[in-house]
C-alpha cells in the first residue's frame, strides 16, 4: 500500500464524507437500524452517533485500519457496545442470520467485488432483516452517465477505489435483495458523484443470482 492510499487518502475520506450536504441523507436513514446491526464500510464513524437507541450492538466492519482509528474514538461515546471488524465485506466473518438490520452508506461503490459483498450480507442477515442503504450511483442521464464512464477510471485511482458509475438498483438485484423502498435522485454537487440511491431492500427468500447478472458483477449498466 503506498503513502498515499495508508496516510492521506484515510484523512480526505474523513473530511469529504463530513459533507453537509450528506448530513440529512445520515440523519433519515441510519436511525432506522435496530437491534444488531452490522455497518458495512463505517468508515471514520461518521454514522456512529446517529444510530438511535434502538441499536443493541453494532459491529462496525471496515478494511482500513486508519479510517478504523478515527472510528474508534466516535464509537467511545456509544450507548450500545460496538465491535469492529477490520475486514472487507466479501468475506464478513459473521454467522449465517446474525444480525437485525444492515447499513451502507457511500460504500457499494468502492468494494471491489459488490456483488460478492451483498451476498455476504445476504447470508449474515436473519431473513425479516432489512439493508438500509444511501448510495451514490449511476444516474438515468445518458449524458451524465457518459461523464460517469470516462471518469471513472481516473477517480478510482485517487479517490481509493470509488466507481461513479455503478447501477446500485442492479447490484442490489443481483446480490439476492429486493427493494422495499428506493428514492433516487441529485442531491447538491457535481451530477457525475450526486446521483443518490437511498432506501431499505430485504433479502429475496432463496436469493439465487441469475446468471444474465453477470454484468452487474462488473458494476456496469446492462445493455438490454
Ligand atoms: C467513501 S467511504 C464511506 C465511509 C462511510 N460509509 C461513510 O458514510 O462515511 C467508502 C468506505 O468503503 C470502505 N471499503 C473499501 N473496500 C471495502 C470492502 N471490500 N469492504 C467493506 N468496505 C470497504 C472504505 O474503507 C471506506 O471506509
Amino acid at each position: 500500500m503506498g503513502l498515499y492510499s495508508k496516510y492521506l487518502l484515510p484523512t480526505l475520506t474523513e473530511l469529504a464524507m463530513r459533507s453537509r450536504t450528506l448530513r440529512p441523507e445520515r440523519a433519515r436513514w441510519v436511525p432506522l437500524a435496530r437491534g444488531v446491526v452490522l455497518e458495512v464500510g463505517v468508515g471514520s464513524g461518521l454514522n456512529v452517533p446517529i444510530y438511535s437507541g434502538e441499536v443493541r450492538k453494532l459491529y462496525a466492519l471496515d478494511p482500513s485500519e486508519e479510517l478504523l482509528r478515527m472510528a474508534r474514538s466516535r464509537a467511545a461515546r456509544a450507548t450500545f457496545s460496538v465491535e469492529f471488524l477490520c475486514r472487507p465485506a466479501e468475506a464478513i466473518p459473521l454467522a449465517d442470520g446474525s444480525v437485525d438490520d444492515i447499513v451502507t452508506t457511500w460504500t457499494l461503490c468502492t468494494i471491489p467485488d459488490p456483488v460478492a459483498a451483498l451476498q455476504e450480507m445476504r447470508r449474515v442477515l436473519r431473513p425479516e432483516g432489512r439493508l438500509i442503504f444511501v448510495e451514490h450511483g449511476r444516474s438515468p442521464d445518458p449524458a451524465v452517465v457518459r461523464w460517469q464512464d470516462r471518469l471513472t477510471p481516473l477517480w478510482q485511482r485517487v479517490a481509493g477505489g470509488c466507481h461513479l458509475n455503478r447501477p446500485i438498483d442492479r447490484l442490489l438485484r443481483s446480490g439476492g435483495f429486493e427493494a422495499l423502498e428506493m428514492n433516487r435522485g441529485y442531491v447538491a454537487g457535481p451530477q457525475v458523484g450526486s446521483y443518490l440511491y437511498r432506501g431499505m431492500a430485504r433479502p429475496v427468500p432463496g436469493g439465487r443470482v441469475p446468471d444474465t447478472d453477470a454484468w452487474a458483477k462488473k458494476g456496469i449498466a446492462h445493455v438490454e
